[in-house]
């Protein structure tokens, strides 16, 4: 089994996922973890900067008995130095699952199309899948439940915007984006959402997609790969940064998460980030829940 994107996960497998993530962090503070992937190896497979993602998966597999191999993409360049689908089986004879972090879907689709180990996506230009899983504990944490909640997502329609849509679809949240027109999702997104029976509400203005939200979500404005357009994107989305205004007009318990990094002073103000409603600390933590959950239900 792999996960590539959230399309292929079922609500039951979200959940429990979601529900061992929550037994493996009480057991880690309680220091009683089992090594149930001991003599295993995952490849982490990154053609991109990560921080989060990269140590999480590094301390979830070491916590559980196993070890990771890096590979930089210097180390590797799949798809120049050698066609995905060779690199893929070739990894696939030495460890146990890889996570890849890549600029172009379509490399960690043809990864798990050729091996015949567990590949995890660890971010496309598409997708952010094990960021949402770690969002979605943290919801469920702060606010009790998912079902019926309004998640309101304030920027661009990029990789985190669209797990967390899905993820929210599947386990009954209902999803705004407030972005400007030209950075919606697209037609082909908006489509397979409608296939899952998940509704995506978009709107223009920040306000709008605030009102009455328990979560407000922001990312960056400008992705990795896009650096060109940051100039750009900084006016374009000058209009919705996630500020104490913005906040009010949110419902009285809502919390304000952030997938981190964070631009303060762009999309999130340095006050609203380190104010009483911010999750975002505990959100990084729980991507470390959420992997060894993960880890364990495709590599054990
Ligand atoms: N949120 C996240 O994926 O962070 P990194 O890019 O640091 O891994
Ligand atoms: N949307 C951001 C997320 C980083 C974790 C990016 O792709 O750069």
């Amino acid at each position: 089994m792999h996960l590539v994107t959230l399309f292929d996960w079922d609500a039951d497998l979200i959940d429990a996922t979601l529900s061992l993530a929550h037994r493996l962090k009480a057991q880690a503070r309680e220091g009683r973890l089992e090594p149930t992937l001991r003599r295993k190896t995952l490849a982490l497979l990154f053609e991109k900067s990560s921080m989060r993602t990269r140590v999480s998966f590094e301390v979830a597999m070491t916590q559980l008995g196993g070890h990771v191999t890096y590979l930089s993409r210097d180390d590797v360049n799949l798809g120049v130095r050698e066609p995905v689908k060779d690199g893929a089986r070739v990894l696939a004879r030495y460890v146990d699952g890889i996570a890849a972090r890549v600029y172009r879907h379509q490399a960690v689709e043809q990864l798990a199309a050729h091996s015949a180990i567990p590949v995890i996506n660890a971010l496309s230009d598409r997708a952010h899948p094990c960021q949402a899983l770690g969002d979605m504990l943290t919801i469920r944490e702060r606010l009790g439940e998912t079902e019926g909640i309004k998640v309101a997502f304030i920027g661009d329609a990029n990789n985190v915007a669209r797990s967390l849509a899905v993820a929210c679809a599947r386990l009954g949240a209902r999803f705004t984006i407030a972005c400007p027109e030209a950075y919606g999702f697209d037609q082909g997104f908006l489509d397979r959402m409608a296939q899952v029976r998940g509704t995506i509400e978009t709107v223009h203005s920040p306000r709008e997609g605030a009102a009455e939200a328990d979560v407000i979500y922001t990312d960056v404005w400008t992705s990795m790969g896009q650096e060109e357009e940051a100039e750009k994107r900084r006016r374009d989305f000058a209009d919705y940064q996630v500020n104490a205004a913005l906040t009010e007009c949110a419902s009285p318990r809502a919390i304000v998460m952030h997938c981190l990094p964070a631009h303060r002073g762009e999309e999130i103000t340095d006050e609203v980030l380190e104010g009483p409603r911010s999750a975002v600390f505990d959100q990084a933590e729980n991507r470390l829940h959420v992997q060894r959950a993960l880890l364990q239900m495709l590599m054990s």
